[in-house]
This record gives structure tokens, C-alpha cells and sequence, in this order.
């Protein structure tokens, strides 16, 4: 073969391995639609953040409000990422794992992208940053939770994981629920005087908490379990809420609890936390009727070839549908363990 073809041969390879990685293509290289949106997903919140500070329409104080925004992304996508599992075995929805990487690593980056947005708040002075970070309590916690999403991200590569051993890379993984705890109470310390969306993301942590608690016990499929966490979940929002109000405004514990009774102001952060949890009851009910009935769907509606193709959960092993993991637990193609 000429050289200049031989040359420009090992250049297509080249290629491909580096597009190989892009975060929309599938490990066959294939597009896949859901990473592309999940992709999106993750991208657009920053450079809308990048285009309003361009803009000036962050006034009157465009670093603060953006440091604000990253914040909460970084909350909203850690969410996410923990919502990944319960939504697979409940919705039996076994591709969503395609995305989980993605939505941990842009915890990760937005997180940084708030430190960095800090450092230019404070005028780049490294050192007043330090000392602002190792005197002020949720500045500390926001910064020991940022370095626990770093070890994360650096031991979530496919050599990493292999390097690693599936059961030693979970057992790491696992302080992701400490971490969550950590940047939920910073941004509790940091709100004022609205705790409002602090408070609801809590929530939101206590569902997904709850729904792990279950799992342990082989329950995250029971609709009555899920049931019973949404209630749970709910009840625990109102009391931290009563509790911060009690620490910190002085209010009586049972007055903000009845405040979440009251409906004057729409549904409080627990009634919202409460619909959520039951939506996921929702979704479980929905996925069973679908494995029951939907076989009859096509026939109804004159479809062929359409319906669910089995009623047993695709995308998971049977030893993952039994909530443990052992020596059977299947394995994702890329090392993580998929349970
Ligand atoms: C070194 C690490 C960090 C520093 C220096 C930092 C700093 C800050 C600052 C200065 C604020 C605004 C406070 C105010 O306006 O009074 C803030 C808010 C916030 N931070 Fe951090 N943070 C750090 C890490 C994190 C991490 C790891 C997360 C989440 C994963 C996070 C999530 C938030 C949230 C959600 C808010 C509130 C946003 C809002 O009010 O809408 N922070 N942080």
C-alpha cells in the first residue's frame, strides 16, 4: 500500500476511536437518541448561564446570580443521576443507564464551573477564596462535597472501573449519597430567608433515599412500599422545614407543619415532595398494566408487531431483579456494575 494510504489509513482510525467517545454515540458508535437529549440536557443550562452573563441580563449582580444558577444545576443533575436507578426498576426502562455517566459527570462540572464563577466573584484572589473556604461552615461543606464529586468523576472511566473491580468502584460510589447530603445542607445554609427549593430538592433526596432503603429489603417494585415512601418523604420535608424554621426564626415546630396544610399558596415543598413520590407509584402501576395488558394494545388498535415483546423486565438480569447483587449480578458492558 502507498505510504501517503497507509498514512491517512491509520488516520481514519485515529478518528474513529476519538468519535467513538463522543457523548452522543452509542459503544457501537451508533447515534443514540437518548444520550444526544441527555447531552443537551446537560450542555444548554451553561451556555444559556454563559449567554445571560454575556447579555448583562443577570443584573444587578450577574456573578452572584450565576454562581446561584450553576449551584442549583449541579443539585438538579446530581438528582438525576440518583434518580437513574429507582427509574430503571420501576419503569423497567434498563437503557436510561446509557445516560447515568453523563448526568454525574455535569454534577461534577457545574460544580466547578460554580467555584470558578466564585473565584471571579472574589476577584480571582486564590488566597481570600481559601480562607473563605476554610473559615465559612457551608463554604467547607460545599468544598468537601466538590473534591468527594472529583474522586467520582476521576474513577468513573472504563479503565478506572476495570482497574478499580466492580465491587470495590460501588462500594466507593456509595458516598454519592454523602456528597448529595453535603451540597443539599450547603445550599440549606446559604438560603436566607426562603428555604423553599432547598427544602424541596431535600425532599426529592429523602424519595430516592427511601426508595434505596427499599430496594435493600427486595421491595422497590411494591407499588405499596413506594407508596408508603412518598408519605414518608413528604412527612420528613415538613419537619425539616419546621425544624430549620425553629433553629433559625424561632417559629413554633407545629405551626409550620399546619402552614403545610394550608393550600392558600398552592402545594407546599412536602405536598410537591408527596406528588412526586406518588408519581413514581404512578409509573410502577403504569409499567405493570404495560406488562399485563399491553399485548393487547396492537390488537386493539390494529398494530402489528408492536407491544411489549415480552412481560419479563428487559434491560436487567434476573439476579438484579432481585434487588442483590452476588457473584451473578450481570455486569455493563463497560465494567460498572449495573444493579
Ligand atoms: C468550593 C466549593 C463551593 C463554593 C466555594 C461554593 C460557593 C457558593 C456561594 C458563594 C453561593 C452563594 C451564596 C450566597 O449568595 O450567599 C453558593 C450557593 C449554592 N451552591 Fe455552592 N459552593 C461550592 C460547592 C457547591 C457544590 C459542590 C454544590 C452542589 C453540588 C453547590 C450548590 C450550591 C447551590 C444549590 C447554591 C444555591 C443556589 C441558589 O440559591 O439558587 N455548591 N455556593
Amino acid at each position: 500500500m502507498p505510504k501517503t494510504l497507509r498514512a491517512s489509513g491509520s488516520g481514519v482510525m485515529i478518528m474513529r476511536s476519538y468519535t467513538r467517545h463522543l457523548p452522543w454515540l452509542d459503544r457501537a458508535g451508533r447515534l443514540s437518541t437518548l444520550k444526544l437529549v441527555a447531552f443537551m440536557a446537560t450542555v444548554l443550562p451553561g451556555l444559556w448561564i454563559a449567554l445571560e452573563l454575556r447579555e448583562g441580563w443577570l443584573q444587578p449582580k450577574p456573578i452572584t446570580e450565576a454562581i446561584h444558577q450553576s449551584g442549583t444545576w449541579a443539585v438538579r443533575f446530581l438528582l438525576l443521576s440518583l434518580a437513574i436507578t429507582p427509574f430503571r426498576r420501576v419503569g423497567q426502562w434498563g437503557k436510561l443507564i446509557a445516560v447515568r455517566r453523563m448526568l454525574g459527570l455535569a454534577v461534577l462540572a457545574y460544580a466547578i464551573i460554580h467555584l470558578a464563577l466564585y473565584a471571579v466573584d472574589q476577584h480571582l484572589d486564590l488566597v481570600h477564596v481559601a480562607s473563605e473556604i476554610a473559615l465559612r461552615f457551608y463554604l467547607t461543606i460545599g468544598f468537601v462535597a466538590l473534591i468527594g464529586f472529583a474522586v467520582l468523576g476521576a474513577t468513573s472511566t472504563d479503565g478506572m472501573i476495570r482497574r478499580i473491580g466492580g465491587k470495590r468502584w460501588q462500594q466507593l460510589h456509595r458516598i454519592v449519597y454523602g456528597l448529595g447530603a453535603l451540597a443539599l445542607l450547603h445550599f440549606m445554609l446559604q438560603a436566607k430567608l426562603d428555604i423553599s427549593q432547598p427544602v424541596l430538592m431535600s425532599g426529592l433526596f429523602l424519595i430516592l433515599m427511601g426508595w434505596r432503603a427499599l430496594q435493600s429489603r427486595g421491595l422497590g417494585d411494591s407499588v405499596a412500599a413506594l407508596i408508603g415512601v412518598a408519605v414518608l418523604a413528604g412527612t420528613g420535608t415538613a419537619l425539616i422545614e419546621a425544624c430549620w424554621y425553629h433553629a433559625f426564626n424561632r417559629l413554633p415546630i407545629a405551626d409550620v407543619i399546619a402552614a403545610n396544610l394550608s393550600f392558600d399558596n398552592g402545594p407546599s415543598a412536602a405536598g410537591w415532595v408527596v406528588v412526586c413520590g406518588l408519581g413514581v407509584a404512578v409509573l410502577r402501576i403504569g409499567r405493570l398494566a404495560w406488562n399485563r395488558w399491553g399485548h393487547v394494545l396492537p390488537t386493539v388498535a390494529g398494530w402489528r408487531d408492536a407491544g411489549p415483546r415480552s412481560t419479563r423486565p428487559r434491560g436487567r438480569s434476573l439476579a438484579c431483579n432481585s434487588g442483590r447483587s452476588g457473584p451473578n449480578t450481570r455486569r455493563r458492558l463497560d465494567g460498572a456494575p449495573s444493579c
